[in-house]
C-alpha cells in the first residue's frame, strides 16, 4: 500500500483527514522544489502517465503535465476528439491499448460521472480521476484547501461560501467532502434552481443571497455558470443572473471586510466575477493555479509508491 489509503485518487469522499494531510505535507516540499532556479527531482524516472481527457481541459491537463515532469516521469497525452474514440472506439479499449504501451498511471477527465471509478475496475492502472461529469474533481479541491491553508492557516472553524453553479459542478462536491474533512463550515449559495434538492444532507448552509453569503464567510470560491451541462434554462438570462449572483468591486467594498476571493477557472469575466476583482489584492485565483502543480506532484508521487517496478 502506498502512503495514502486508497490504491487510487477518485475522489476526496473516499480520503481519511489523514490522507489530505499526508498529501499537503508533500505538496509542502514540492512547492518548495518548483520555486527553485531546477524546477525537477528525479523521484519518479521509472514511471510513465498518460493525460486521457474526453473533455477540455486547460489548467487540469497542463497541471498533470507539469507536475509528471517535474518529478521526471514520463507523460503522454491523449484526448477523445483527434483519437480513434471519433472512430467508434470504447473508453475500456482505448485505455486498455494505452496500457499496453507499458503505462503505469491514468488520470481520466471524462464527462460521465462514475467513469474514473469504472475505469479502477476493469484496468490494471492507477487511476487519478481529473473530473467526472458533475460528480467529483478532487485534485481540485485538494489544491483549493491547500490555497485557503496557505493564506490562513489552519481551515478549522473557517466559512467557505461556493457561489453559483452548485447543481453541475463537481468542484463543489469535492470542496464539500474535502473542506468539512478539514473542519471548515460550508455553505453554498445561488439561485434556487441551480441548488440540488437533497444538499442539506450534506450539512451545509444554503442561501440565495449573494451579500448575505459574502458577509457569513471568510472566502468565498466563485464557480462559473456550466452551460455545456444545462438541458434546461435554469435563470431568466445572464444579465439576470449578474445582477443578482455576480460579485463586482462595489459588493467587495461594501462588505467592510476583507475575504479571499477565489475561482476554479475558466473565469466568465463579467458574469459571475468582474476582471477588477478577478485581478484584484483578495483574489488568489493564480496562486490556486501554482499550487495545483505542487498537490498533483504529491498525489502522483504518492500513488506511485506501491506501483511495482
Ligand atoms: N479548474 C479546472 O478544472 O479547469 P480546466 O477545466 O481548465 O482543467
Amino acid at each position: 500500500m502506498n502512503n495514502l489509503s486508497v490504491p487510487h485518487l477518485l475522489g476526496i469522499r473516499d480520503l481519511t483527514l489523514m490522507d489530505i494531510e499526508t498529501v499537503f505535507k508533500t505538496a509542502d516540499s514540492f512547492k518548495e522544489v518548483i520555486n527553485r532556479p531546477i524546477k525537477k527531482v528525479p523521484s519518479l524516472r521509472d514511471i510513465t502517465l498518460a493525460n486521457v481527457f474526453f473533455e477540455n481541459s486547460t489548467r487540469t491537463r497542463l497541471s498533470f503535465e507539469l507536475a509528471a515532469k517535474r518529478l521526471s516521469a514520463d507523460m503522454v497525452n491523449f484526448s477523445a476528439s483527434n483519437s480513434s474514440v471519433k472512430k467508434g472506439e470504447t473508453l475500456i479499449d482505448s485505455v486498455n491499448n494505452i496500457l499496453a504501451m507499458k503505462v503505469d498511471m491514468v488520470v481520466l477527465r471524462h464527462a460521465s460521472p462514475g467513469a474514473a471509478l469504472f475505469l479502477s475496475q476493469h484496468t490494471s492502472a492507477k487511476i487519478i480521476n481529473a473530473g467526472d461529469g458533475t460528480h467529483e474533481h478532487p485534485t481540485q479541491a485538494l489544491l483549493d484547501a491547500f490555497s485557503i491553508r496557505e493564506k490562513l492557516g489552519s481551515l478549522k472553524g473557517k466559512k467557505v461560501a461556493i457561489i453559483g453553479d452548485i447543481l453541475h459542478s463537481r468542484v463543489a462536491l469535492s470542496n464539500i467532502y474535502c473542506l468539512q474533512k478539514l473542519g471548515a463550515e460550508v455553505m453554498v449559495c445561488g439561485p434556487s434552481t441551480l441548488i440540488p434538492k437533497h444538499v442539506h444532507l450534506l450539512k451545509v448552509h444554503v442561501s440565495h443571497n449573494l451579500r448575505e453569503a459574502l458577509l457569513w464567510c471568510d472566502v468565498a470560491n466563485m464557480l462559473r455558470i456550466q452551460l455545456e451541462r444545462q438541458e434546461a434554462e435554469y435563470f431568466p438570462s445572464l444579465r439576470d443572473y449578474t445582477l443578482h449572483f455576480g460579485l463586482n468591486r462595489a459588493l467587495m467594498d461594501s462588505l467592510q471586510k476583507e475575504i479571499l476571493v477565489m475561482h476554479p477557472g475558466p473565469i466568465n469575466r463579467g458574469v459571475e466575477i468582474t476582471s477588477e476583482v478577478a485581478e484584484g489584492p483578495n483574489s488568489i485565483i493564480l496562486n490556486q493555479v501554482e499550487n495545483g502543480v505542487a498537490i498533483r506532484m504529491a498525489v502522483i508521487y504518492l500513488l506511485a509508491s506501491d506501483i511495482e517496478r
